[in-house]
C-alpha cells in the first residue's frame, strides 16, 4: 500500500521529523519560510494530510479550493484559531490540535511575564545592558510584590489551572476566576479559587490578571478600554492567549497614562508584527509567543499530530479531534 502523502508547513524538531520521514511520502519545510495562500492550497490538492502550525492562516478561501486531496489538517498548537473551523467541517475535513503537552510550559512563561512585569525585569535587564545602572539604591526601581497578592483568571482551562497552582502553591496567592461555564467545586477547590460570573469582577478585584481564553471572534478585544479601566492603578495584565483578545490600543494608552501599572506579552494581534507603541513604553515586558518553546514540548507536540494522524489512517478516531 502506498503510504500517504503529507506537507509539514513549517521547520519541525529533528526528533518529529525523522518520523515522519519513516512512517510517510512527506514534504518538509527545510527553508521554515511560511507557505503563501496559494502554495496552502496547491498542497490541499496533492497530499493527503497537510500538518499546519498556528501561524498558517487556513482560511475558508484556502479550503474551498477545488480538486481537493486533503482528509484530515493536523494542526502543531493547542489554539486552532488559524483555521476556519466551520469552513472546515463543511468541506469535511477532519482537524486536530495538540493539547495537555503544553499546558505547563505555557503557565510557566504566564508566571514568568508576571514576575517580569510586576519587578520590573525587561527595564532592568534593559538597563544594566545599555550601562546606565548606577548602582543600589534604597529607591531604585521598585516592583511590586507578588507573594500573597490577587490573580485573577479570565479562562479557566487546564492552562489557567497549571497557573493557578503555581500561583498559589508556589507564590500564596489567592486566586480568581471568570470562565463561560462555571468551573467544578472541585477544581476551584484545588486551588481555593473563587469563581466569578462576570469578567468584570475579576478585573476589578485583583492585582493580577493572566488572560487563558481561547482566539477568535467570540473574544476578540475583550479586554478593551472600558475594561482596562476597571483594573486597578497598580495591577497587571499578562496575555498568553491570544493577540486579539486585548485591544492594543487601549493597552497602550493603558499603560502610557498609568490606568494599570504594566504588562506582559507573549502574543500579539498580526503578529510578528507588534504595534509600534509597546516598544515606546517601560512598563510593559514582551516576549516573542515562547508559550510552549520548550524542546520537551516540542517534540511532544509533533509527536501528538504524529498520534493523530496515523490514528485517522488507521480508520480510528484521532485522539485530539476538534471536528
Ligand atoms: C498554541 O499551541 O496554541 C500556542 O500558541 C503555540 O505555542
Amino acid at each position: 500500500m502506498n503510504k500517504p502523502k503529507i506537507i509539514v508547513t513549517r521547520k519541525w524538531p529533528t526528533a518529529v521529523e525523522d518520523r515522519l520521514r519513516a512512517l510517510y511520502d512527506v514534504r518538509l519545510n527545510e527553508s521554515d519560510i511560511p507557505m503563501t495562500a496559494d502554495e496552502l492550497k496547491t498542497a490541499l490538492q496533492t497530499v493527503d494530510a497537510l500538518l499546519s502550525t498556528v501561524t498558517d492562516p487556513i482560511t475558508a478561501d484556502i479550503l474551498s479550493v477545488p480538486n481537493k486531496r486533503v482528509k484530515i489538517i493536523g494542526n502543531f498548537g493547542v489554539g486552532y484559531n488559524n483555521i476556519d473551523i466551520e469552513a472546515a467541517k463543511k468541506e469535511g475535513l477532519v482537524v486536530t490540535n495538540t493539547p495537555h503537552v503544553l499546558t505547563d510550559c505555557t503557565a510557566d512563561i504566564a508566571m514568568l511575564l508576571l514576575l517580569m512585569s510586576a519587578r520590573r525585569g525587561s527595564e532592568g535587564d534593559r538597563l544594566v545592558r545599555n550601562r546606565q545602572w548606577r548602582g543600589w539604591a534604597p529607591t531604585h526601581m521598585l516592583g511590586q510584590k507578588v507573594t500573597g497578592k490577587t490573580l485573577g483568571l479570565i479562562g479557566f482551562g487546564r492552562i489557567a489551572q497549571a497557573m493557578a497552582r503555581k500561583a498559589h502553591y508556589g507564590f500564596g496567592m489567592k486566586i480568581l476566576c471568570y470562565a463561560p461555564h462555571a468551573p467544578t467545586p472541585e477544581s476551584l477547590k484545588e486551588y481555593q479559587a473563587t469563581y466569578y460570573a462576570t469578567v468584570d469582577e475579576v478585573l476589578a478585584e485583583s492585582d493580577f490578571i493572566s488572560l487563558h481564553c481561547p482566539g477568535g471572534a467570540a473574544t476578540k478585544h475583550l479586554i478593551n478600554e472600558q475594561r482596562l479601566k476597571l483594573m486597578r492603578p497598580s495591577a497587571h495584565l499578562i496575555n498568553t492567549a491570544r493577540g486579539d483578545v486585548v485591544d492594543s490600543d487601549a493597552l497602550i494608552r493603558a499603560l502610557k497614562e498609568r490606568w494599570i501599572a504594566g504588562a506582559g506579552l507573549d502574543v500579539y494581534e498580526g503578529e510578528p508584527n507588534v504595534v509600534p507603541g509597546f516598544l515606546e513604553l517601560d512598563n510593559v515586558a514582551l516576549l516573542p509567543h515562547l508559550g510552549s518553546a520548550t524542546e520537551e514540548t516540542r517534540v511532544a507536540m509533533g509527536n501528538r499530530v504524529l498520534d493523530n494522524i496515523a490514528a485517522f489512517f488507521a480508520g480510528k478516531e484521532p485522539g485530539d479531534r476538534v471536528v
